[in-house]
């Protein structure tokens, strides 16, 4: 039983989260979608809304599947040894991403050898899509129908609406 976790801030999740789970979940017995707490940046949803918009959305979408939808902190590599996860799993979109997945795929290794990390790529039509330029386009009032699920869409007008 192959265990994978899938990091990220998902701040919010976009179809090309998405679009990566769908690849894992072919691939892996159980998944655990591990989302960070204490990153660097500051979100703009917080931490009980993103994890309420990702078990809305992975939830139904996978009823036979093991998917587990967490929150973490901390190193990573100590996360996924508490999940008894034998794998990470990192989206590359271009070749931009590669050097700081590189980076941090390497120094996990160094940090915990036993997980391997898995990088995919996801569909073309996702590769210049992330979540700062989704919230950067939705700021300024633009669409991004196409880009994240319906309900992300709602969210972030909210949000924008009403800024907390
Ligand atoms: O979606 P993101 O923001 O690109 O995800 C980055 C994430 C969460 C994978 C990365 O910041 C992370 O693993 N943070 C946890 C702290 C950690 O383990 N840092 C050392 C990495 S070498």
């Amino acid at each position: 039983m192959t265990t994978a976790i899938y990091p990220g801030s998902f701040d919010p999740l976009t179809f090309g989260h998405i679009d990566i789970l769908e690849r894992s979940v072919r691939l892996f017995d159980r998944i655990v979608i591990a989302i960070l707490t204490n990153s660097q940046k500051t979100p703009l949803f917080t931490i009980d809304e993103r994890l309420e918009i990702v078990r809305a959305i992975v939830t139904p979408r996978y009823p036979n599947v093991e998917i587990e939808v967490d929150v973490f902190h901390g190193l990573l590599v100590d996360y996924a040894k508490r999940k008894n996860a034998q794998v990470i799993v990192r989206g590359i979109r271009a070749v931009t991403d590669y050097e700081y997945e590189l980076q941090m795929a390497l120094m996990n290794r160094r940090l915990a050898p036993e997980i391997e990390t898995v990088f995919m790529m996801p569909a073309e039509n996702y590769s210049y899509l992330s979540s700062h330029l989704v919230k950067e386009i939705a700021g300024h009032g633009g669409t991004v129908t196409g880009l994240v699920p319906e309900m992300v869409e709602q969210r972030l007008k909210d949000k924008f609406k009403n800024p907390s």
